[in-house]
């Protein structure tokens, strides 16, 4: 019994390779707003002084995996399951511009602060000596965590749009973002 693994997308499902970024990236994502939730709610608070200071380096995670799923989606841009509606395609689209523009204001203002930056140990950036580079710390300060909350209601509306799906029996789109084989 042939019970292979497809790796690249196909008209029915997404492939593995699709399935583990989207879900790596779902789980970092659930980190990462831990994080701004304990930084929001509990500010100084243990729960906080324990996950903050990861949150810069998720970000940066996220934004390397998000390169690479963008990537490897134009790679698949033929073969992928179609969209649902067009509510699915605007949503679709609205998460993967968020979900660039909130890391790269983030680091655009890390950048500007002039303040070396290193993530899990490697340096990021060397920092400089000087006056901050004013319009990005300034696009940072005025979008970063407005959109970074914005994204926080998207995914919450990606989710209950899927749970609605399944509540009225459609479960396929669920099972093409799910784990399983090629026969699955
Ligand atoms: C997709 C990735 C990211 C998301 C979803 C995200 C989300 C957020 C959110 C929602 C806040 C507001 C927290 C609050 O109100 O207390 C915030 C704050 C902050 N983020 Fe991020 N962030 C991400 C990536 C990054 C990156 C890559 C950096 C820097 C390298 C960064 C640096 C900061 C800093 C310094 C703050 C506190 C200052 C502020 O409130 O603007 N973030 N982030
Ligand atoms: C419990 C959390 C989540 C569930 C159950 C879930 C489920 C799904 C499912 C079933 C699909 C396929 C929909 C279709 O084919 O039309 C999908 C696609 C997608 N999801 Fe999620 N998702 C979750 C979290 C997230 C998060 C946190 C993000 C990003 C911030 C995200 C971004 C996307 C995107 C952009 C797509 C389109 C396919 C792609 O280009 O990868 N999802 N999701």
């Amino acid at each position: 019994m042939e019970n292979r693994i497809e790796m690249l997308d196909s008209n029915a499902r997404y492939g593995a390779v699709s399935r583990g970024l989207h879900w790596a990236m779902a789980l970092a994502f659930a980190w990462i707003y831990c994080t701004t939730g304990a930084h929001y709610l509990l500010a100084d608070s243990a729960l906080d002084t324990f996950l903050w200071p990861t949150h810069k380096q998720v970000g940066l995670l996220l934004m390397g995996l998000l390169l690479v799923r963008l990537l490897w989606s134009l790679l698949n841009r033929h073969r992928r399951p179609p969209s649902v509606n067009l509510a699915a395609t605007v949503g679709h689209g609205l998460l993967y511009v968020a979900m660039f523009a909130i890391p790269f204001l983030g680091l655009l203002r890390q950048y500007g602060s002039g303040r070396a930056f290193s993530a899990f140990g490697l340096p990021v950036m060397s920092g400089f000596e000087g006056p901050k580079i004013q319009w990005m710390t300034e696009l940072g300060n005025n979008f970063h965590s407005l959109l970074g909350w914005t994204l926080l209601l998207l995914i919450v509306g990606h989710v209950a749009a899927l749970i609605l799906h399944c509540v009225k029996g459609d479960r396929a789109i669920l099972r093409r973002m799910a784990g399983g084989t090629a026969r699955g």
